[in-house]
């Protein structure tokens, strides 16, 4: 059980304590005696998220990747002599993802959710890359450890994918039938089994013992590629699979330090199914002011994300989410090639027709 204690009041035995999850405006009313450490402690109820509508246009770039589509008024021209150039005064993007909204949002409703269309400005032409797409992305405070996280990851898909197959049984069948026959055995398998979990190093282990001769490196530290994602879905059994504790340099700022060595890593996942590769990207979220600070602050990105350490300043609990590409998971239970035959209006690089 898990919340904020919104306020206390001491009397000389007892304390009463307003304790509030979000979920309700009506606090609940706790009686402690006053022996109790007072060093806050919380209650959760029911586990309900709440849909936040995180927005469109932004001026941050949560993943710090620098693809981002900058919004302008049509006609804008970037006159240096302009003393405010920009229409919202600072530079304003398409959102890359919602995360830094809903680690917001998680603040006051312990839970919480987004689903809406997120951009890239990847220039890349690849089957499972697009410029536009849609993310479903949650945010879970309180969350202490990535084994909790990939419990709402795997639930998410196995639930999901249950309701998709009873409540549309004939498109799905269509699907299984003439674009990609058995692949309903595929999706059987998923359900039926429980996902494998191995950490990015072991990934690397394996990948260096394999036979296989790879295009990329598979050096520790270097990003998995989607012929390495491929390799490690098969390796186990095109079972999905988690990959935990990634490179603290490959991962986004926000990303938990896991303070280890000699192999500095963070506490991120990303869930890889077959066909797919790379479905979900997640973490738990660095809470801890300092080193958040510190890291901002080696990044050049101190007064950017002043409100995002704000966040951590004034009282931060351990938190942590992850996002699922929409188009991604259609692919992989309809057992579809390529991601623009999921979207009627596929939007990537030189191609945005109608
Ligand atoms: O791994 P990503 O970049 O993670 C995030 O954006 C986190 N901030 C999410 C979070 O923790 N709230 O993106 C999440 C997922 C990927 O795993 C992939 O499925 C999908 O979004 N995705 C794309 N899908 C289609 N086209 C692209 N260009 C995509 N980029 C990411
Ligand atoms: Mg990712």
């Amino acid at each position: 059980m898990t919340g904020w204690v919104r306020s206390v009041r001491p009397q000389k035995d007892n304390l009463f304590l307003h304790v509030n999850d979000g979920s309700s405006l009506q606090p609940l009313q706790v009686v402690a005696s006053s022996h109790l450490n007072t060093r806050c402690y919380s209650l959760h109820s029911g586990n309900g998220y709440v849909q936040i509508h995180t927005p469109v246009i932004t001026s941050n770039d949560c993943e710090g990747a620098g693809e981002l589509f900058q919004v302008e008024p049509a006609g804008h021209k970037n006159d240096s002599d302009d003393p405010n150039p920009h229409f919202f005064s600072v530079p304003a993007y398409l959102t890359v993802s919602g995360q830094l909204h809903l680690e917001v949002m998680a603040g006051a409703f312990s839970a919480v959710y987004t689903f809406g269309p997120t951009f890239r400005a990847e220039n890349s032409q690849s089957r499972r890359h697009l410029a536009e797409f849609y993310m479903v992305e949650a945010e879970i405070a309180f969350t202490e450890s990535l084994d909790d996280l990939m419990k709402v990851m795997e639930d998410l898909f196995k639930a999901a994918t249950e309701h998709v197959l009873s409540s549309c049984a004939e498109d799905v069948e269509l699907f299984h039938k003439y674009i990609a026959p058995g692949h309903r055995d595929q999706v059987d398998l998923m359900l039926k089994r429980k996902f494998n979990v191995i950490s990015y190093t072991e990934a690397i282990d394996i990948l260096k013992s394999s036979s296989q001769n790879f295009t990329f490196s598979t050096e520790w530290g270097c990003d998995l590629q989607t012929e390495h994602e491929k390799f490690l879905v098969k390796h186990c059994g095109n079972v999905p699979v988690f990959v935990i504790n990634y490179p603290y340099e490959l991962k986004p700022f926000y990303a938990r330090d896991n303070q280890d060595q000699p192999n500095h890593t963070a506490a991120a996942v990303d869930l890889l199914v077959p066909g797919v590769g790379e479905l979900c990207g997640g973490s738990l979220r660095e809470e801890r002011l300092e080193l958040l600070s510190q890291r901002l602050a080696q990044a050049g990105l101190e007064d950017t994300y002043a409100w995002y350490l704000q966040l951590r300043e004034f009282g931060s609990v351990p938190h942590g989410g992850f996002g699922m590409g929409f188009e991604r998971y259609l692919q992989c239970i309809l057992g579809l090639h390529n991601i623009k035959d999921v979207i009627p209006f596929a939007r990537f690089s030189h191609s945005c027709l109608l």
